[in-house]
């Protein structure tokens, strides 16, 4: 079906209301590609007349399907190797010995915002096992979240397809965290059960209870208008602990979301302590 302006106008109006992601026209080409077959599906008469059914809301499944298409869930394990030394050579280390200080001095909580197909999450857990010995009486939760339903049921299954592993995880960690299933491979049980997964859209009231002593929101936010990142940052900091790390992607600056995000640089990678008193020099 051909796509209008009209068209154009009236999806990247819903898929910014709907997850902040700032499309225009030059993407015409991504919404006939995602969109085009839901439009069919639904028998709707052109691209405006499915965002009307999206917005009236009678089918809350086409308003998930619409996302699930929408949404670029690009993800691998271990992605930025520069930012996991920081995490394993730097914020870890400093964090453990900081807990020693408290009256939860094993508990380590994470959240892992927009984790796409989990495995961000999974990277982390890893790390957390390798670098903590006796990790299982640890009271550990690391939380994946991401607004696409799709993603958040094959995070929570945990398997991947060959060319999914060989994206980052190197064969010594594939063997020791991995059982073959299914033509793949399935994170271990004793992996698996550091992390659990639910959905949640960044631009929606965070429900949950927990302070994070880390929190990582990689490689979305770059799709989002400067004052919804602003926004959004400051929100996720207001979960963290005082003295907890944010972790963004390798492409992504802060310096425009406050004077708290100052980017700390360790091991070639980046993490931001947006809670940190800033230190008076006067
Ligand atoms: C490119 S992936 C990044 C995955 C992972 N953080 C990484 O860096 O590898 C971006 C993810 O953000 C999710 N996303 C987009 N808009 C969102 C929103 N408003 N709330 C939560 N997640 C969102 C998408 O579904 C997608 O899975």
């Amino acid at each position: 079906m051909p796509l209008t302006m009209g068209d154009i106008d009236a999806v990247c109006d819903l898929v910014n209301d709907l997850c902040g992601i700032c499309l225009d026209s030059s993407k015409s080409y991504l919404i006939e590609s995602r969109l085009g077959q839901i439009v069919e599906d639904h028998g709707c008469t052109s691209y405006e007349d499915l965002v009307r059914k999206v917005r009236l809301g009678a089918d809350s499944r086409l308003k998930r399907q619409v996302v699930d298409a929408i949404t670029t869930n690009e993800t691998l394990f271990f992605r930025d190797q520069y930012m996991f030394e920081a995490l394993r050579h730097k914020a870890l280390p400093e964090l453990i010995d900081a807990k020693e200080k408290t009256a939860f001095p094993t508990r380590l909580r994470i959240w892992s915002a927009a984790c796409s197909t989990g495995q961000e999450p999974y990277s982390l857990a890893i790390t957390l096992s390798e670098l903590i010995p006796d990790v299982h009486r640890w009271d550990i939760q690391i939380l994946g979240t991401d607004i696409s339903d799709k993603v958040v049921a094959k995070a929570s299954r945990g398997w991947y397809a060959k060319h999914e592993i060989e994206r980052g995880m190197s064969p010594e960690r594939l063997q020791k965290y991995f059982v073959p299933e299914d033509n793949g491979w399935r994170i271990r049980d004793e992996i698996r059960a550091l992390v659990s997964f639910q959905r949640q859209n960044l631009l929606e009231p965070f429900g949950m209870s927990a302070r994070y002593d880390m929190v990582f929101c990689r490689n979305v936010a770059i799709y989002f208008t400067r004052e919804v990142r602003r926004d959004l940052f400051h929100r996720l900091a207001a979960t963290m602990i005082p003295d907890g790390y944010l972790f963004v992607g390798a492409q992504e600056f802060l310096a425009d979301v406050g004077p708290n995000f100052t980017p700390q640089h360790h091991c070639r990678g980046t993490f931001y302590r947006p809670n940190m008193r800033i230190p008076s020099y006067v």
